[in-house]
């Protein structure tokens, strides 16, 4: 989508994977979709050093919202026990750090835990975003006809950029199109949003991440080409920093979503993410690649005996001969490599090796 937004991937942190639909504040008060999770993860953006490298959307996912719309004038109510003095209140805070807002909604009649969702209200929640100061929108597409979402979704974009506030629009679309075994239409899709879920949710498992990698390189020949700035494939949320990934593994998600040139969306506690686990997030040498601005989507070269060769050109694209550096290791400044050297390395088991080559 050409709004001027989303020239490299997005990086920020959503509430899904690790707080999904907890409601009961009394139960989880640290944990409950509510202002204070927001503040605090705002909070800790800053005060952890993930907004110096790059973090900036704070994005609330589903379940925020009020059973119903208000009686009077349709407009969306959020939660009055959770977020009690509405969500001016919340972007205000986002905003005085230096941090930008994204909000959930959802294409259909509601939301996939059952709020209302925007189908028939459409130019007045686009305008109720705008209100609000919201800065990114994520629109999900339960309950709705896939055979509705190639009109439904860009007349929605449509609205929020009426609305003359610049908001980053991530659709779901493609990913309820794969489920119908639809292929994505990535022209329209390219036009009209700024990033879109391929395919399944991610959960806090080492085999959903491979599930997502090998979805993305089976299909890299269509998808890939896609991929730009100001339109990215999205393999879904960072897992790293909760309960499912080893040392290694972490290392391996944050490579691939660089090498992807994904959005590096990350669902954790920020308060609870182990100081590693931290680096890793906030390898400024991988976050470099992930941002690189030419914006190209690497692919997975080759794969052997369950080894895999993932490869990702980045500035500048120049033949000849390269110094190459270990983005894991930064002591490890390697050598120089000719176009016809060998190269040979060992890795682990569940690991990553990842190697930037640059133009000598
Ligand atoms: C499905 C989406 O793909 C998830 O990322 C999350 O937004 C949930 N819906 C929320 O219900």
């Amino acid at each position: 989508l050409d709004n001027g937004l989303a020239l490299t991937p997005p990086m920020g942190w959503m509430s899904w994977q690790r707080f999904r639909c907890i409601t009961d504040c009394d139960t989880f008060p640290d944990e409950c979709i509510s202002e204070k999770l927001f503040r605090r993860h705002a909070d800790l953006l800053v005060s952890e050093g993930y907004a110096d490298v790059g973090y900036e959307y704070v994005i609330i996912d589903d379940c925020w919202l009020e059973w119903n719309r208000d009686n009077k004038t349709n407009k969306l109510v959020p939660d009055r026990k959770r977020f009690p003095r509405g969500l001016n209140v919340l972007a205000d805070h986002i905003h005085a750090k230096g941090l930008k807002f994204g909000l959930y909604q959802d294409f259909g009649t509601k939301t996939c835990a059952g709020y209302p969702g925007v189908i028939d209200h459409m130019a007045l929640d686009a305008e109720t975003f705008a209100n609000w100061d919201v800065d990114y929108v994520k629109l999900d597409g339960c309950y709705a006809n896939v055979s509705d979402m190639a009109t439904g979704y860009p007349e929605f974009g449509r609205l929020l950029n009426e609305t003359g506030r610049p908001m980053v629009y991530s659709c779901s679309w493609p990913a309820y199109q794969s489920e119908f075994g639809e292929q994505p239409h990535f022209d329209s899709l390219k036009r009209h949003c700024n990033l879109w879920r391929n395919w399944d949710d991610i959960d806090d498992s080492f085999e959903s991440v491979m599930e997502i990698v090998d979805y993305f390189a089976k299909n890299q020949d269509s998808m890939q080409p896609h991929a730009g700035p100001g339109h990215w494939n999205d393999p879904d949320m960072l897992i790293l920093g909760n309960y499912g990934l080893s040392y290694d593994q972490s290392k391996l998600q944050m490579a691939i979503w660089a090498v992807l040139a994904a959005p590096l969306i990350m669902s954790n506690d920020l308060a609870k993410v182990r100081p590693e686990i931290k680096e890793i997030l906030q390898n400024r040498d991988v976050i470099a690649v992930n941002q690189d601005p030419l914006g190209i989507q690497g692919k997975r070269l080759l794969m052997k005996q369950n080894i895999e060769v993932w490869r990702r050109p980045i500035e500048p694209k120049i033949n000849g001969e390269y110094s190459y550096a270990d983005l894991f290791d930064k002591d490890n400044e390697l050598g120089v490599f000719r176009k016809e050297s060998q190269f040979k390395t060992r890795v682990i088991p569940n690991g990553v090796n990842f190697y930037k080559f640059t133009a000598l």
